[in-house]
């Protein structure tokens, strides 16, 4: 109970904070833990990139495979590493202090990042890496300022910088439109992220759908049980209706002789 309530003062500190760097608009995303395709993608980009570095503790890969609908079998042989057994929690050989030492600070455990920071968060921060040339590794962050990340889906996205660009006008976050003729207003401002032409696997939208699932993929590591507590929850609330109508019979039925 207590450990309950520091839980959610701490998520709640979490939120305060994660408004991301001062005048950032965060890029809202609409996260769904029943699209299981979109998450088993989201899984194989954070398996493939991210637990190098970034442990999942809380997460055992075998609870992955039930709820994402992947065979034991499947799961056994190409996504759970040749060291551990699928009953094992996601952690990773690195040690943290040595990586503290690499990095400037030690890549922490992921499993309820989207509960501290925010899906939004998330999401922006792994859109707004760009390249800056006073930092050690060369890369910054928008909404992570002096981040200790490497940029890792750089290949992906390709090269992003911060430029001065004529550009569509943004407003919290939404391109204005002119009323007259629907066009985006376009005027000359900096700090604009610009990828380089021809630096990235993917285009703009397939880069977002990459981001989108891993995104999604996280918030259901974070509350794994969300499906199941929705549906449960309608039950509950479906024999509390039952049960209600059979309780008013039943009264009706003991008050009818008293008068
Ligand atoms: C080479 C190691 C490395 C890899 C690979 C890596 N990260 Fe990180 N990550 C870090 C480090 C180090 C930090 C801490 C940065 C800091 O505190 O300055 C970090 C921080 C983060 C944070 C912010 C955590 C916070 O403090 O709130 C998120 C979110 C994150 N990483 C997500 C990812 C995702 C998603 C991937 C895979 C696409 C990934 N990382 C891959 C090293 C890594």
């Amino acid at each position: 109970m207590i450990k309950g309530f520091v839980f959610a003062l701490s998520a709640l500190a979490g939120s305060a904070f994660a408004a991301g760097g001062p005048g950032v608009p965060l890029d809202s995303i609409d996260v769904d833990p029943r699209d299981k395709p979109s998450l088993q993608r989201g899984m194989s980009t954070f398996n493939q990139y991210c637990l190098g570095c970034h442990s999942m503790e809380f997460q055992r890969y075998e609870r992955t495979a039930t709820d994402l609908e992947i065979p034991a079998k499947l799961m056994e042989a190409h996504v759970v590493p040749a060291h551990h057994k699928i009953g094992d929690q996601q952690t990773i050989a690195m040690p943290s202090d040595a990586a503290a030492e690499w990095f400037g600070a030690p890549p922490p455990d992921l499993s309820l990042i989207t509960r501290k920071r925010g899906n939004d968060w998330v999401y922006t921060y792994l859109k707004t890496f760009y390249t800056d040339p006073t930092r050690p590794l060369g890369v910054n962050n928008l909404v992570f300022e002096k981040v200790g990340m490497p940029h890792v889906l750089q290949p992906l996205q390709g090269e992003q910088r911060l430029v001065c660009t004529n550009a569509p006008v943004k407003e919290n976050g939404v391109v204005q439109t002119d009323p007259l003729t629907g066009n985006p207003i376009l005027a000359d401002q900096c700090g604009v992220l610009e990828v380089v032409e021809g630096t990235g696997q993917l285009s703009a939208e397939e880069y977002d759908q990459v981001i989108y699932d891993l995104v999604n993929y996280m918030a259901y590591v974070a509350e794994p049980s969300r499906v199941s507590a929705e549906r449960i929850g309608i039950y509950v609330l479906l024999f509390l209706f039952v049960f209600g109508i059979i309780g008013y019979l039943l009264k009706r039925e003991y008050w009818k002789d008293i008068h």
